[in-house]
């Protein structure tokens, strides 16, 4: 069984140029919920002066939270962690980089200073009740930097799990991956953390994003995150496209004989629900060729 995480209503949203209606979130999460997906990260309680899609989180908890699914929601500070919890939020991401410019561009400070706050808002967060999972961007490259070295990225993913993470989400924030370094990478992260302890986040920007999780399941990767219709982007990663399609990966684990207890027919039709809404094609191929099958 693969866990998949559904981050398209937080990173899939968070990058739209448009404001998109709460109510249009809500029936994307209900969507979602209904096609069988588990964990679904719901918003981020971030600064909207920084990311002002994220702005009607605590709205989009509240009328999701009786589903029975996991929401995560992105928290960057003590700040949004009190928010989080006063909207009910029971699990919550902590985020960092793995590049010293993007998480000066992302949240506004160094990584040692972002790690110590992650340290602070984890230990609150878990004195709570509350669960907490982390994220690490920029494992394959950073849109500033360039090469990331690898031996940061284990270094940081292992900080993340000994401050209480039950999972360290390895993010390629702009999709420059390719399946062989992804490999190495998981293997590595593997053999730190175990093999329940990490998830991968692919972006499709060069279209690497499906083989790319192909190699890491050969090291035991069995935690994936990805976005419905492809949707998303960073607001910091100029360039970097949408995330790994959920149903280009459902797609996938369905053809591998992987059950990921997600209904495809019914993840389309979230996709492209969400896509009318926003007045665009699904970036996935596989929503595209369903699509096509119908008319
Ligand atoms: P700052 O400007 O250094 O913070 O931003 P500050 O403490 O000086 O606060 C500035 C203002 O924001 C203040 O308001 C605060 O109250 C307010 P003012 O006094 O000016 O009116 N503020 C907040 N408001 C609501 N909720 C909060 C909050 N915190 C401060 N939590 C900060 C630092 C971290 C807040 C900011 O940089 C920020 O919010 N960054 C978030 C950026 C973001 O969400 N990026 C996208 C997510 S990461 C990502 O996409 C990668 C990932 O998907 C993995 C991958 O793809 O690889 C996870
Ligand atoms: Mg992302």
């Amino acid at each position: 069984m693969i866990r998949i995480t559904e981050v398209g209503p937080r990173d899939g949203l968070q990058n739209e140029p448009g404001r998109v209606a709460t109510a249009v979130k809500i029936a994307l999460i209900e969507d979602l919920a209904g096609a069988g997906l588990r964990r679904i990260e719901a918003g981020a309680f971030v600064s909207p002066k920084w990311v002002p899609q994220m702005e009607d989180s605590a709205a989009v908890l509240a009328a999701t939270r009786h589903l029975p699914v996991a929401l995560p929601v992105l928290v960057p500070n003590l700040q949004g962690l009190e928010a989080a919890r006063a909207a009910g939020a029971e699990e919550i991401a902590l985020f960092l980089a793995a590049s010293e410019s993007f998480s000066r561009k992302n949240i506004n400070c160094s990584i040692a200073e972002s790690l110590e706050r992650a340290r602070e808002v984890g230990a609150a967060a878990l004195a709570a009740g509350l669960r907490v999972r982390g994220y690490l961007s920029c494992v394959l490259g950073c849109p500033y930097e360039g090469e990331v070295p690898p031996a940061r990225v284990i270094d940081l993913a292992s900080r993340l799990a000994a401050l209480g993470c039950f999972e360290v989400s390895l993010g390629d924030t702009i999709g420059v991956g390719t399946a062989r370094k992804a490999k190495r990478l998981a293997a590595d992260a593997v053999a730190a953390l175990g093999a329940d302890r990490v998830a991968v986040h692919f972006h499709d920007t060069y279209g690497q994003a499906l083989a790319n999780v192909l190699a890491c399941l050969d090291v035991g990767i069995a935690s994936i995150d990805a976005s419905v219709a492809g949707l998303g982007g960073c607001p910091y990663a100029k360039g970097a496209s949408g995330n790994l399609a959920t149903e280009d990966l459902v797609y996938m684990l369905d053809g591998l004989g992987i059950d990921s207890g997600v209904s495809l027919s019914l993840l389309a039709a979230a996709g492209r629900r969400i896509c009318d809404a926003l007045g665009r094609r699904p970036a996935s191929k596989v929503a595209q060729a369903l699509a096509a099958k119908e008319h």
